[in-house]
């Protein structure tokens, strides 16, 4: 018998980012030299203290507190408070299964309108779509590297009126690659304040910068009201290990009790030997700090390259500064993608993975319109192994280099040059 499904569950379709993996891996299986720009996993081995850590803690088998193990909470608090000014008390600090669920918690906990910015991470609409919370996306410009600002902020909020909002910003970003200027997170930290706005601040991306600047979180400028999210799935590298952070401001501290009970009705906690795992991680973070910046440089690397080529192909690509991707559209080749029937984000996404095997996400799937021609481009498809044991330093890397040791960058580039063209 057919059974019958949840409606607002079946609008759902699987989340783009993990869809197009499955499809270009399944190509590659079948032989096919697949580019694959189109999913975000960091390439590099897990650390090995953390895999010793890991190792050594197998054993552990009893369930944890619900809101994470005391010491992890206490390792990590300190750790964002020392690196980024982040004023959470390890009391207020949750642990969970990945920082896209506790974002997800974060929505059902908060009551208010939930704001997103345009383009944005895939996942934060269809989570508020299962929670039937009203939506608002704000349109930002390229001019801005699509950074929201705090004018289209407090314009929104003017239609919303009174009562707490919900805002996400990521930052670093995931499409764009962009990282916001103090000035800019000051600026819109006064609007979220005026509108009462309380802000998600995904901050996944936070070690992975490539600027000389410090990064700045919005919280050093929003203290009383952002919720900082993080974890262990980017510049750790250890996705699959699902271990993720939430930082909750000690003036919001009385989310702590029913987000605990939500907890213990859901995932219960995270598996024990991860967390352990991550303890270590935190605790010798500064014998891991000389990996994690490699790490960052190989991806600065992987972006300026791809966005040099971007920008000989004359594509328009606001220039990635963190995070591991670049978020570039194609609008000054509308009229030779009109003649081959391509007008949407979602037929060139189709057409260039089909006709050139080169997979990318279409702008849609980040809340841009189709005619935008964006495409979401990760730039992680080497292997990280190869690529760490032949890093010759920032400074020491060329073009050549890039094209040696990420042959499949050079390859989707050149192969993007001649569709175009
Ligand atoms: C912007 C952004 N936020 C959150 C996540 C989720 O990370 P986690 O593995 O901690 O759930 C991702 C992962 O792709 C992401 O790109």
């Amino acid at each position: 018998m057919p059974s019958a499904i949840n409606n607002t569950i079946l609008t759902l379709k699987e989340s783009a980012t993990l869809g197009v993996n499955q499809k270009a891996l399944r190509m590659r299986k079948e032989g096919v030299d697949v580019c694959h720009l189109g999913f975000g996993e960091s390439p590099f081995p897990v650390p090995e203290i953390m895999v010793k850590a890991l190792t050594q803690s197998a054993g552990i088998k009893n369930y944890l507190p619900g809101l994470g193990l005391p010491e992890l909470r206490k390792e990590s608090s300190d750790f964002y408070a020392r690196e980024f000014e982040i004023q959470s008390s390890w009391e207020n600090t949750v642990v969970g299964p990945g920082s896209k669920e506790l974002i997800f918690h974060l929505l059902m906990l908060l009551e208010g309108p939930f704001i997103i910015p345009a383009p944005s991470w895939v996942s934060y609409g269809p989570q508020a779509h299962i929670l039937a919370k009203d939506t608002y996306t704000i349109a930002t410009e390229r001019k801005d590297s699509y950074r929201l600002q705090a004018e289209a902020l407090a314009q929104l909020c003017g239609t919303l009126g009174k009562g707490q909002k919900i805002l996400i910003l990521n930052n670093p970003c995931n499409p764009t690659g962009a990282v916001y200027p103090d000035q800019e997170l000051q600026a819109l930290a006064k609007v979220c304040r005026e509108e009462e706005v309380i802000v998600i601040s995904d901050e996944i991306y936070s070690l992975i910068d490539f600027r000389k600047e410090k990064f700045s979180s919005i919280g050093r400028y929003l203290p009383e009201s952002t919720v900082v999210t993080g974890g262990m799935s980017k510049a750790f590298s250890a996705g699959g290990w699902r271990l993720g952070l939430a930082f909750v401001p000690d003036a919001m501290s009385d989310m702590i009790k029913p987000w605990n009970a939500l907890i213990s009705e859901t995932f219960s906690c995270v598996n024990a030997p991860v967390q352990y795992a991550a303890l270590e991680a935190f605790s010798q973070f500064e014998a891991l700090r000389p990996q994690i910046q490699r790490f960052t440089e190989i991806h600065s690397v992987a972006g300026s390259y791809l966005f040099k080529r971007f920008m000989q192909m004359d594509l328009n690509c606001p220039e990635p500064e963190g995070a591991f991707y670049l978020f570039p559209d194609f609008q000054n080749h509308q009229e030779i993608l009109k003649k081959r029937g391509i007008t949407k984000c979602h037929e060139l996404v189709d057409d260039l993975l089909n006709a050139r095997q080169v997979a990318m996400l279409p702008g849609t799937d980040f809340y841009m319109k189709p005619e935008d021609l964006c495409v979401r481009v990760a730039s992680v498809d080497y292997s990280g192994e190869e690529v760490l044991e032949h890093f010759p330093g920032l400074e020491h890397c060329n073009e050549a280099w890039v094209e040696q040791r990420m042959p499949k960058l050079k390859t989707a580039c050149d192969r993007i040059q001649e569709w175009i063209s």
